[in-house]
């Protein structure tokens, strides 16, 4: 089996990870009376968080699978709950290529099946067990907190505050399946903590060459960008600024930070270095899964390009 699988080519490792991940996520889902909408919220994901806290489990000599497979999908359920309530936050009008859930059934219903979902999620980690129901209780809390503070903040920011916030908005939960999938395997507090900073260090990439495609995007179309994206934008924080009454934020509001490009290149080369040398521990076995928690970072920097592709 050893021999076999180091044989395997990756990409075919991350298909049966993705083949096995979407026959439990239906099992889970099947026969519940909202079935058809949390069907709805997942579908067209590119399962990126289960996919890491699988290659971490296997990579780390976990056993288990079926249990770490629960704790996959419930991390995807939680993870498109959550983008159903940002694109109510956002107003935005589609999601992986489709309308989005709120635009389809309003506001007020996807709040709620945004709850409900995430509620599935964490009943499923409650049946695993305390530790991993703290590892997720955890990292929403860190979530939505960056979440808030990107509504709220956006436009007051530096380079350090922005790493800082997408660290919590978006790498928290890459951190969180990371770990998971370590303690899943059994490994040590150490092997733990150093598979929570390569989950960060890969969730903080992900985020910074979304950001910087979205800059790229937005100085190519110029002003046709400007009108069709960015002024709604700066309308939207400049309610919130009003309605928050934080006055003093209105003209930061109306001109938003954006990050250097040159610094965020190079904040995505100097990360991707950081990951895989983290993946690339010698206390971990060498295997395909080894091979493939090197692959990751730039694997899913090219997914996300590829999704954008499609997306404009
Ligand atoms: C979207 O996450 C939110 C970000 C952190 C950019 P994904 O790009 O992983 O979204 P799906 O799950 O594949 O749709
Ligand atoms: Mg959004």
């Amino acid at each position: 089996m050893a021999a076999s699988l180091q044989e395997t080519d990756t990409a075919t490792l991350v298909e049966t990870l993705r083949h096995d991940l979407e026959t439990r996520l239906r099992e889970k889902i099947e026969g519940r009376p909202d079935s058809h909408l949390i069907e709805r919220a997942v579908r067209g994901g590119k399962r990126l968080r289960p996919i890491l806290l699988l290659t971490v489990f296997k990579a780390l000599g976990g056993t288990d699978y079926t249990k770490a497979l629960d704790v996959a999908v419930a991390l995807e359920l939680a993870h498109s709950a959550s983008l159903v309530h940002d694109d109510i936050v956002d107003f935005d009008k589609t999601r992986r290529g489709r309308v989005s859930l709120w635009y389809q059934i309003g506001a007020g219903k996807a709040i709620i099946q945004g709850h409900r979902i995430i509620n599935l999620a964490f009943n499923i980690v409650l049946d695993i067990g305390e530790e991993m129901t703290r590892i997720f209780v955890e990292a929403w809390d860190r979530a939505s907190k960056g979440i808030l503070d990107e509504v709220v903040n956006k436009a007051a920011l530096t380079e350090r505050l922005y790493l800082l916030m997408i660290r919590e908005k978006t790498a928290s939960l890459f951190e969180a399946a990371a770990r998971a999938g370590a303690v899943l395997a059994g490994a040590s507090p150490d092997m733990v903590q150093l598979m929570r900073r390569y989950g960060s260090e890969v969730g903080t990439v992900y985020q910074l060459a979304d950001d910087l495609t979205e800059n790229i995007k937005r100085k190519s179309l110029g002003r046709i960008y400007f009108l069709t994206h960015e002024m709604r934008e700066r309308l939207i924080h400049l309610l919130v600024a009003t309605k928050t009454k934080q006055i003093r934020k209105l003209y930061r509001a109306v001109t938003p930070y954006t990050p250097q490009e040159e610094f965020m290149k190079r904040q995505i080369v100097e990360r991707i270095r950081s990951a895989v040398n983290l993946a690339g521990d010698e206390r971990i076995p060498e295997s395909a899964y080894k091979i493939l928690l090197k692959e990751l970072p730039w694997m899913f920097v090219k997914q996300m390009l590829r999704e954008g592709g499609k997306r404009v």
